[in-house]
């Protein structure tokens, strides 16, 4: 049943990077779709900056319309009237009980009392000012309304640099608000090959027999960028690409992978398979670990000149159960490589016996692309079409783009603010989660922030260090044409 009541959705780092290139671009889409009722919703931007509402619109204008919106200018105008800004610090009451008045100014005047109201806060803020704005909002700027409603708040990664931190983050954050309103994001979860994962595994019966350690041999799940930390060195040197992309991105789509089915759909129990399967994940290994640091990363001035921050790793993560033991999960992150792309790579055994000695060929491979041109493909041998008997490997192709034309795929955050909006945390981290997460990496980056590991330089623009190559050999990958 649709919540009535107005919805107030305050954006605070509104002046920030995150803010500008993906939150409101969410909200703009969500509102031209219909989501953002306006005479429901109001968009507050908090920061510390002091500007006027315009500037801030301004600022925001030319983030709004992408080739995925081909919405005209009077919508951006209209999207643009709904958002108010207010300034004030992140640690002081003056700035939260203006926040406060203004939001409850919305509310009488859309409301008329009539319904509920709903507070969505949306931290696109470094962790660091969690604690204090976590407090200022539960102090000040709470729903009120006696009719029912509620308050929520978003907060984005990183949460913490290691376990004592996460966990320390996650007590604070837990003193002030319930699990049910805490909305931790990775926006990879949004995205939708990820979201097709649950399907693709229990809807499928070709699928079910197969996907365990009788049949699969390794799985990849890699993400590739062609370009380095571009102006974020100061923020990218502080965490490194395991605590920007591995730990968080790739792990959630690990848990989908190896998860086995859960209970129902419902939020907590998906996320009760998700918790089983990083619990499950056996120490790392040093010798099946693999780091990089592409040359010219130290020349950003953001940088420190003797930096050790990885800007690549390949890690072997290994799930100690009957589903999984023996398989090895390789874990590949890097920034200026020689392409864009993450994908998951599921390789399948060698057959036994084969009568066609085409393994030389290549193996049966599932192949998962998130990004760019969602795609699904199956590699398979087939006869070589002609007269004679030979075998070639060849694909299965489901292309989104083909096969799904004029069907526009929604951008990872705009999905899950909806979520936020509809009380639908499926797709979000629960703190159990995050817990296991970091017990899984936390000792392999203490040693690299302790020196004892160090990244192997690459050029920008190539695959990685060679001996992540080397390392995916070693672990069974076997390398198919075209890869
Ligand atoms: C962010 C990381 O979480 O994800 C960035 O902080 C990275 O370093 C980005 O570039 C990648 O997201 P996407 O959706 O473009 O793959």
């Amino acid at each position: 049943v649709p919540e009535i009541g107005c919805l107030s959705i305050i954006v605070l780092g509104a002046s920030g990077d995150l803010a500008k290139k993906k939150t409101f671009p969410a909200l703009f889409h969500l509102y031209c779709q219909g989501f953002l009722p306006p005479n429901e919703v109001h968009i507050f931007g908090y920061a510390r900056t002091k500007i006027s509402d315009d500037e801030l619109r301004n600022r925001i204008r030319g983030y709004l319309v992408s080739e995925r919106s081909a919405s005209p200018s009077k919508d951006v105008s209209k999207f643009l009237q709904l958002i108010k800004y207010v300034s004030g610090s992140y640690d002081a009451a003056e700035g939260f009980q203006t926040l406060d008045m203004e939001i409850s100014k919305h509310e009488t005047s859309k409301n008329s009392l009539e319904g509920s109201s709903r507070r969505l806060f949306y931290l696109a803020l470094p962790p660091s000012v969690y604690p204090s704005v976590c407090r200022m909002i539960r102090r000040y700027c709470m729903n009120k309304s006696n009719l029912g409603g509620w308050t929520r708040i978003v907060v984005e990664k990183p949460f913490g640099r290691d376990l004592g931190s996460a966990e320390e983050l996650s007590s604070q954050i837990g003193e002030l608000f319930d699990e049910p309103q805490i909305y931790r994001i990775d926006h990879y979860l949004g995205k939708e090959l990820v979201q097709n994962l649950l399907v693709l595994r229990f809807a499928n019966r070709f699928f079910l027999p197969l996907w365990n350690r009788d049949n699969i041999d390794n799985v990849q799940i890699v993400f590739r960028e062609d370009f380095g930390t571009e102006g974020r060195g100061g923020y990218f040197d502080e965490y490194g690409i395991i605590r920007d992309i591995i730990q968080n991105h790739l792990l959630q789509v690990l848990c989908l992978v190896a998860m086995e089915k859960p209970v129902s759909l419902k939020p907590e129990h998906i996320r009760d398979e998700k918790v089983k399967v990083l619990q499950s994940v056996l120490p790392i290994k040093d010798e099946e670990v693999v780091l990089g640091q592409y040359e010219g990363y130290r020349d950003d001035p953001t940088v420190p000149d003797h930096s050790n921050t990885p800007t690549f790793a390949t890690v072997i993560l290994r799930i100690h159960n009957e589903r999984w033991e023996g398989v090895p999960f390789i874990l590949k992150a890097g920034k200026a490589l020689n392409s864009r792309k993450a994908e998951i790579r599921v390789q399948f055994k060698d057959v036994p016996g084969d009568i066609f000695k085409c393994k030389k060929q290549g193996r049966n491979e599932f192949v998962i692309r998130l990004q760019p041109s969602e795609a699904m493909y199956m590699k398979l041998m087939v006869k070589q079409p002609g007269l004679e008997m030979s075998t070639v490997q060849s694909e299965l192709d489901l292309s989104y783009r083909q096969r799904y034309q004029g069907v526009t795929i929604p951008e990872a955050y705009e999905r899950l603010i909806l979520d936020t909006i509809r009380g639908d945390q499926q797709h979000f981290v629960r703190r159990d989660e995050l817990k296991a997460a970091w017990e899984i990496f936390t000792p392999l980056l203490h040693r690299i922030d302790n020196g004892e590991m160090n990244p192997i330089p690459y050029q920008a623009g190539s695959r990685g260090p060679a001996e992540a190559d080397e390392l995916l050999e070693k672990a069974g990958y076997v390398q198919t044409h075209g890869y």
